[in-house]
């Protein structure tokens, strides 16, 4: 979603500020714009629609544009088409102030009707606007005070950053529900959406916190709460390589992730391994705590979601404890039942999603202990949570996330194997067989991933299908949405994924000669059930791939058209390895049909609005 940069130094803000802003593009936008002060010339605002670099060129990369404090936007549309006029910054008509925003006002339209009913104009459609006109309605020369006003008056989500031509020396940021960081450095000081945009300049960084105002001068950073009383904050240091946010000779960062998950497994799970035994940082669940939970409830969005459907399984195969898997979106407003023995795990990559973020803070109310498991560290969702576990991805910038699905299902696998472990749900020698074969993950990730150009193959063979299918049982079905969703965002091919069992019930009628059907075949138990689907379909004049570990590909090879083979797993674990060909699959097919991989349209890599 929006992405936000503000700088306040010594040096010309206008190349930091798109260097900041390009750093962000991958949140997902439709248009870009900048303010930046300089004593003779006063504020300056450049808004192009379109890429970044549109903008850049229009600036020749910053370079026209004097002064040293400005701030820097990528906007993604909410209120008002993409245009020149809707993007951001919007400034106040005395021109005295110039916003940038991130999230949604909702009581947007009633503060514009009273700003109307004093005689104020407004040129956009935007609610962030309203902000900017408020602000100088409200100006009395005192700048913290003005903001305190307008925050008072506001509803709704926001990241903001305020530049006043009155008082040129200064940057003042605010936040409720959407992510903002100050990154702190030597005679200058920045904010931004997210660390990657600072990471060039500093590796300081505090997290501002909801209902915090911060307001920063070359020199000094002060936060405070929204009635104005000061608010210490620590300082993290980020101590990621800014390489890893880097394409590393990789066509797409999408491709580069891909490659990257053996590594990003390794990372997440070596250091939560000692001396045989799994340990969880920080997690003290004993057996009395896990035989007191009434339930396991799974939040997340998206393919965070999906990880958590494949968790449902797993958890409850391995800890006989019941577990319910609910979209954000749905189990903050469906009156769930959560009591003080639930147990809510929250899955995000960004930790940022506001409905995830939303859905957390319902379940704690209700009284669940929350383990989140979060890829951004520092980020709301993390900070929130009763306990952490962190994925070591390392950022992930394609907005079809791989890495952080492949991680978060890793810790998972950890998460069920130490509580069965506790709980004596399993018996010592199946912990110990699960165990060994799921630290035996990333070597056989890497032998799929040096078969690439067979996968390759395949999408040149079925890349211009119109609609594809994916069809799998028990944790195959999990896989399936995940291959499904990663299919229709990139490649804007329809595709939908059902369990097996169902087809009958109705989707079957869709199966028509040359329908392409990707049936999932991992799981053992399930094997023959699934051959049955797949030949139901085979009649009907479908083109199969089926996709299955190696000991089972005789049997399916001969009812198909192509296979893709895995290497063999236990049941439980395939889903890990599994997941890699659909990925591949999608990225070719993609790549095949010519589109923007790292930036689909209209999607945002962190969904921070509802
Ligand atoms: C799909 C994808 C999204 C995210 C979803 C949740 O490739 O990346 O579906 O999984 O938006 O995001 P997080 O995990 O950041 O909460």
């Amino acid at each position: 979603m929006c992405g936000i940069v503000g700088y306040v130094g010594r040096e010309e803000a206008g190349p930091i500020l798109l260097d900041g802003l390009s750093r962000l593009e991958y949140r997902g936008y439709d248009s870009a714009g900048v303010a930046v002060y300089h004593p003779q010339v006063g504020l300056q605002v450049d808004k192009a629609k379109g890429r970044l670099q549109v903008l850049s060129d229009l600036l020749d990369g910053g370079k026209k544009i004097k002064g040293t404090l400005g701030l820097g936007h990528t906007r993604w549309a909410t209120h008002g088409r993409p245009s020149d006029v809707n993007s951001h910054p919007q400034v106040s008509e005395d021109g005295l102030f110039a916003v940038v925003h991130n999230g949604i006002i909702e009581n947007y339209s009633e503060i514009k009707e009273f700003l109307e009913s004093k005689g104020v104009s407004f040129v956009s459609e935007t609610d962030t606007e309203v902000v900017a006109q408020l602000l100088a309605y409200h100006y009395k020369g005192d700048l913290l005070e003005a903001v305190s006003k307008v925050l008072h008056r506001i509803r709704g989500a926001y990241a903001l950053g305020i530049l006043c031509a009155d008082q040129p020396d200064r940057i003042v940021a605010a936040r409720k529900d959407s992510p903002l960081i100050l990154g702190r450095g030597d005679g200058f000081n920045m904010l931004a959406s997210d660390v990657t945009a600072v990471i060039r300049y500093t590796r300081d960084v505090s997290y501002l916190d909801d209902g915090e105002i911060a307001q920063l001068t070359p020199n000094s950073v002060e936060v405070f709460d929204r009635y104005l009383r000061p608010v210490e904050k620590s300082v993290h240091h980020v101590d990621w390589e800014i390489s890893a946010a880097e394409k590393g000779g990789y066509e797409h960062f999408m491709a580069k992730e891909i490659m990257e998950q053996p590594k990003a497994f390794r990372d997440t799970v070596s250091p939560r391994i000692q001396d045989g035994e799994i340990v969880l940082e920080g997690l003290n669940f004993d057996r009395a705590y896990l035989t007191s939970l009434d339930k396991v409830y799974i939040i997340a969005c998206g393919s965070s979601y999906h990880v958590g459907m494949a968790g449902k399984y797993i958890l409850e195969k391995l800890l006989r404890k019941p577990v319910e898997v609910a979209l954000a979106s749905e189990f903050r407003y469906c009156d769930p039942i959560v009591t003080d023995k639930t147990l809510a795990l929250v899955i995000s990559q960004s930790g940022e999603t506001i409905d995830t973020l939303a859905a957390l803070r319902e379940a704690k109310r209700l009284g669940a202990t929350v383990l989140s498991i979060v890829n951004v560290v520092g980020s709301t969702i993390a900070r929130e949570s009763d306990k952490v576990l962190y994925t070591w991805a390392g950022p992930e910038i394609a907005v079809a996330t791989t890495k952080a699905y492949t991680t978060q299902l890793a810790l998972v696998y950890l998460l069920a194997l130490s509580c069965a472990k506790t709980l004596d749900s399993l018996s010592p020698e199946e912990y110990q067989e699960l165990l060994r074969g799921f630290l035996r993950l990333p070597d056989k990730m890497e032998a799929i991933l040096k078969h690439r150009d067979y996968i390759q193959y395949l999408a040149s063979h079925y890349f211009n299908h119109s609609s594809i299918f994916f069809i799998g049982r028990n944790l195959d079905y999990a896989v399936g949405m995940e291959a499904s969703l990663k299919l229709k965002e990139i490649s804007y091919i329809h595709s939908e994924a059902y369990a097996a069992g169902e087809l009958k019930h109705g989707t079957i009628s869709l199966i028509e000669p040359g329908t392409l059907v990707i049936a999932l075949a991992g799981y053992a138990p399930l094997f023959e059930k699934l051959v049955s689907n797949v030949v139901e379909v085979k009649s009907r004049g479908a083109d199969v791939i089926g996709v299955t570990s190696a000991a089972q590909t005789g049997w399916l090879a001969p009812k198909v058209d192509a296979i893709i083979p895995l290497p063999d797993a236990h049941p439980l674990l395939l889903p890990s390895l599994e997941v890699l060909p659909m990925q591949l699959f999608a990225y070719y097919v993609a790549l095949q049909r010519g589109c923007d991989i790292d930036k689909p349209r209209n999607l945002a890599k962190s969904v921070t609005v509802e």
